[in-house]
């Protein structure tokens, strides 16, 4: 029988395509999603891609009674994938109780409930914001945790810490704390991707809005960094291999025993590319020109960061291997069925 895997957040960006290379992968999967930074039909995305619908609960993980009932519901769940949570680095230090409500309540819901109905494992979406301003690049695992410059960050720290502390009180579960660097892209078959909300915060759907003409440019945030262009540097990563990293990190996570009950792994493809290369990337990829203009720097913004991605590669055996300019294309195809202006 096909092992049942949890995906909260499922119809989000990371968790729909992780819930394609689950069920490419033999796995059932059950998504649970309040839709509040998605909407139902990327459910029908998934289906064409991989032939077969997901089970879908609608509802919120911070209600205790919506996570006993998710259980009762869908009985057998061995693994979880925790995608639901808020990831706006500016609204959440203009609304902090709404971050720590929804990244930690949800999180400690689930937690409670693991053992409760026997679920083994969980695999947690962890960021590289965690390392701060990196003192040296490209950064391990064993760097420090440097203080948190935003409540998202911070609520991503206290995760992480709150796992730990949990499993070493002896709980009977294990976790994969996995730290993205930059997901970017879409599926390359353009039926699902991301779906910002509003006037995109991150880089991709802002620059891809303004390629398609919805902004009229996109403002690179700063060129007088100490880099060699002036703009940031980024370990951007393909949200297709960055779904594949979860599927392997499952697969050890539940089926073998010898594993320590907490690992940490980067998720990156240990090379940085600046801002301004990354234009430079679509514009080469999809012969399409990018409005865009220097503007100042961005509050709370790291110079530059980059993976080292070796553990994730050795001890884990998962790579990134999309080449930017197939992501970059990919995001555009994405960008073009959404719609311009
Ligand atoms: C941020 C968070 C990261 C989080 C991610 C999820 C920090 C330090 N990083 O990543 O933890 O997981 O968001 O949303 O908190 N840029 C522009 N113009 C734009 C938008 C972005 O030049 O319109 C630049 C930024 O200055 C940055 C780079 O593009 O140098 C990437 O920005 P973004 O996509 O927002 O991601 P991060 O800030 O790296």
């Amino acid at each position: 029988m096909a092992t049942k895997i949890l995906v909260t957040g499922g119809t989000g960006y990371i968790g729909s395509h992780t819930t394609v290379e689950l069920q490419n992968a033999g796995y059932e999967v059950v998504i649970i999603d309040n839709l509040s930074n998605s909407n139902i039909e990327v459910l029908d995305g998934i289906e064409a891609i991989t032939g077969k619908r997901p089970e879908f609960m609608e509802g919120d993980i911070t209600d205790m009674n919506t996570v006993r009932e998710l259980f009762t519901r869908f009985p057998g769940i061995k693994g979880i994938i925790n995608f639901a949570a808020s990831k706006a680095v500016g609204e959440s230090v203009q609304k902090p109780l709404l971050y720590y409500r929804n990244n930690l309540v949800g999180l400690l819901n689930l937690l409670e409930a693991m053992p409760e109905f026997g679920v083994e494992g969980i695999v947690f979406s962890s960021s590289c914001t965690v390392y701060g301003e990196p003192d040296v690049n490209p950064i391990d695992e064993t760097a420090p945790i440097k203080p948190a410059t935003s409540p998202y960050g911070n609520t991503k720290q206290i995760s992480e810490e709150i796992i730990t502390d949990f499993i070493h009180s002896g709980a009977p579960i294990k976790s994969i704390l996995l730290r993205y660097f930059n997901p970017v892209g879409a599926h390359p078959s353009s039926l699902i991707g991301e779906l910002p909300n509003g006037v995109p915060n991150n880089l991709i759907p802002y620059l891809t809005q303004a390629a398609a003409g919805i902004r009229k440019e996109l403002t690179v945030f700063g060129d007088d960094y100490n880099t060699p262009d002036g703009s940031c540097i980024r370990d951007f990563i393909d949200v297709v291999d960055l779904a594949k990293a979860h599927v392997t990190a499952m697969r050890r996570m539940l089926d073998k025993k010898d594993t320590d009950p907490v690992e940490i792994f980067n998720l990156g493809t240990g090379r940085g590319l600046s801002v301004l290369e990354l234009i430079e990337s679509f514009e080469r990829s999809t012969g399409v020109k990018v409005p865009y203009k220097i503007g100042a720097r961005r509050e709370g913004d790291i110079e530059k960061i980059w993976a080292e991605p070796t553990k994730a590669n050795t001890v884990l055996g998962w790579k990134a291997e999309v080449p930017i300019d197939d992501t970059m294309r990919n995001a555009w195809a994405w960008q073009c069925r959404l719609g311009k202006k």
